[in-house]
């Protein structure tokens, strides 16, 4: 199969989701390439989270397609995406504040040796193996064994991107993993993403952060109440233009449904 006919990573095509009267997608279509990074965005209430929880699994849409690789898959739940390879890192983290550093990477899948035919945690093997994890993806944290709630925000961003690295995905979705971080916290999730994407994984990132676009993104698709109204590669667009495809869209919605009385 030549590049020309290649399959998208990602191919969503007319994906609805309603709750009630409320309308969240209503026809979306994404298209993500292998290994590119894809900057979704839009005003509160657009339906980027919504979208990204139908690609990865945690909403069932009411209509539309997703294809992975061009193969077309169905997602009852987050376990059926993980098992297309996507993963997503929530805005809430999903850690357990009260583990280490290895016991969150490994929640689950702890490495097991058996002592007298007993199975137990093999403790020195998972902290070997979260530091090499760590250490793969340039992110410094002096201790596996310390508890999360200890880390700053930046670094327990990095742990969860670190988790769902490390079930090897195709397509990782981030839902506003800067949004709570210092400025050299910001940087690192920036460079991180740079460096999942390097090694081929197709990111989707969800950000209020415009600027951030500009650093990591290859391409983005602005959504406005349930659609996506524009697609533009970066390097075809500017930061001004974004606002404007995302407030300009509210304006011309307003002035649209709330036609001017004299
Ligand atoms: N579980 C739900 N029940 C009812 N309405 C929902 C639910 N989830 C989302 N919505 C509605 O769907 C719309 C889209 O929400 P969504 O969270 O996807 O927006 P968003 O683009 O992520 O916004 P933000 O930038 O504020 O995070 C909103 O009107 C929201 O209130
Ligand atoms: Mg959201």
């Amino acid at each position: 199969m030549n590049a020309i006919s290649m399959p998208p990573r990602v191919r969503m095509t007319g994906i609805a989701k309603r709750y009630g009267a409320v309308r969240s997608l209503r026809g979306v279509d994404l298209e993500v390439p292998p290994g590119a990074v894809l900057g979704l965005v839009g005003d509160n209430g657009a339906g980027k989270s919504t979208v990204s929880k139908v690609l990865s699994g945690a909403v069932v849409p009411d209509a539309g397609d997703i294809e992975i690789d061009g193969r077309r898959v169905s997602f009852s739940g987050p376990a059926d995406a993980r098992r297309h390879r996507v993963e997503m890192v929530y805005q809430d983290l999903s850690l357990c504040d009260t583990l280490d550093v290895a016991g969150n990477l490994f929640l689950g899948r702890e490495p097991m040796r058996r002592i007298c035919g007993l199975r137990v945690l093999d403790l020195g093997a998972m902290h070997a193996q979260a530091r090499d994890m760590l250490k793969g993806l340039g992110i410094r944290i002096p201790d596996t064994r310390v508890n999360v709630e200890h880390l700053s925000g930046g670094q327990r961003q990095a742990i969860a991107i670190a988790r769902a690295v490390s079930f090897d995905p195709k397509v990782l979705i981030m839902d506003e993993p800067t949004a709570a971080l210092a400025v050299a916290e910001v940087e690192a999730v920036l460079e991180l993403i740079r460096t999942v994407s390097a090694k081929g994984v197709s990111v989707i990132l969800v950000t209020h952060r415009l600027q951030d676009l500009f650093r990591v993104c290859d391409r983005i698709s602005v959504m406005y109440e349930g659609r996506n109204v524009a697609n533009r590669l970066i390097g075809e667009t500017s930061l001004e233009e974004v606002v404007d495809l995302i407030v300009g869209q509210r304006f011309n919605g307003r002035t649209a449904h709330q036609p001017m009385e004299n």
